[in-house]
């Protein structure tokens, strides 16, 4: 397959300048210097100077840890901002068109309405597996790209392997897999296979596995020509000091959170077999992430009842082929008790 970067590209961005950054002009960032180049206060509190705008000592550790190049990523404000990035550099508004497989990630088609681009749909199957005849039916020359989701959110389960390797070779626009929970599954990252597939796009945070959330950190990983391309349009400094600061204090830690992954993953597993022994509770789907999709006779009823427990979840019902469905998040050992025993308090 040819694969010409420039021509997925909306045309503004091929030719466009980007703006440059004081610290863009000059990098170099050391004592024996006197900055009077970006109109800062001079005075210094710790946030005094604009950051990075390349994140560079951050992107060096993600690099190692990702087994990819520095220059093959691109961190934002949240894989939120990534995705955005994505949309913006590619789908030309009013028409270019996206697919997406739903049940899925909200934010898919959120940002396709933001930014004006066609959303066309094709549901997953019955296993929340991808469709790949009706997928290929539904791709058409102005799909620009296709969004999936693996392991996906609500329903927990990656994609075959085989269907994801089978549209990367066959679709001539970008593939974007969003790898939020992949520390939780045992699947390979797409990640290990960028060289393959130059229409690729990986997005992985930190606000999952790695605990996170709330520094706001998306990482996005393709070629460096994507990369390079991203880089143009992205706001010039979206990673505050702060958190390019605590993000690489906290990775310095990372076994940490590798063993919390550990005890997540064995919280599911215990979590899954109890939920099952609930009596409304119809079926627990496998999960190869750090939450469960559960069918239980009356999603509305049992939410609202769980909510008067002191638990919150999350009532997914209205999303394609999740009826009655409720998505919990695998918490600590005792979160996870409470949320049995409250379920088990609850009257048939
Ligand atoms: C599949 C998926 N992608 C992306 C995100 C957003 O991640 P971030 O916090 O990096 O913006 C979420 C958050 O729930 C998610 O479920």
């Amino acid at each position: 397959m040819s694969f010409d970067l420039n021509s997925l590209l909306r045309t503004y961005v091929v030719g466009l300048q980007p703006y440059t950054s004081a610290r863009d002009e000059f990098d170099t960032q050391t004592e024996s210097y006197v900055y009077l180049d970006a109109n800062e206060n001079p005075y210094p509190n710790g946030v005094n100077r604009y950051p990075d705008p390349q994140q560079k000592e951050l992107k060096k550790i993600l690099a190692q840890k990702l087994e990819v190049g520095a220059d093959q990523l691109l961190l934002g404000n949240g894989s939120d901002e990534v995705l955005d990035l994505v949309f913006r550099a590619f789908c030309e508004p009013n028409q270019d068109e996206i697919l997406i497989m739903p049940p899925t990630y909200g934010m898919y088609k959120v940002l396709a309405e933001i930014n004006q681009i066609t959303l066309n749909k094709v549901p997953l199957d019955i296993d929340f597996q991808i469709d790949m005849k009706s997928l290929f039916k539904a791709i058409n020359p102005k799909t620009k790209a296709i969004f999936l989701c693996s392991p996906n959110n609500p329903s927990g389960n990656s994609f075959q392997p085989n269907d994801i390797e089978d549209l990367l070779k066959a679709f001539n626009g970008i593939v974007v897999i969003d790898e939020a929970y992949i520390d939780f599954s045992e699947q390979n990252s797409w990640a290990t296979r960028l060289d393959d597939f130059p229409n690729l796009i990986v997005s992985r945070t930190l606000s999952k596995a790695y605990g996170m959330a709330g520094l706001r950190l998306g990482i996005c990983i393709a070629s460096r020509e994507i990369i390079s391309a991203l880089n143009k349009i992205k706001p010039p400094y979206n990673i505050n000091t702060l958190t390019q600061e605590r993000a690489l204090e906290e990775l310095a830690q990372s076994d940490n959170y590798m063993k919390q992954v550990d005890i997540l993953l064995e919280e599911r597993s215990i979590l899954s077999k109890k939920l099952q022994s609930i009596g409304f509770v119809e079926y627990v789907y496998p999960s190869d992430a750090n939450f469960l999709l559960v069918r239980v006779d009356n999603a509305d009823v049992r939410y609202s009842q769980l909510i008067q427990a002191g638990v919150v979840v999350r009532n997914r019902s209205k999303e394609y082929g999740c009826v009655n469905c409720l998505r919990f998040t695998v918490g600590t050992p005792e979160e996870n008790k409470k949320l049995i025993q409250s379920l088990s308090n609850i009257d048939l």
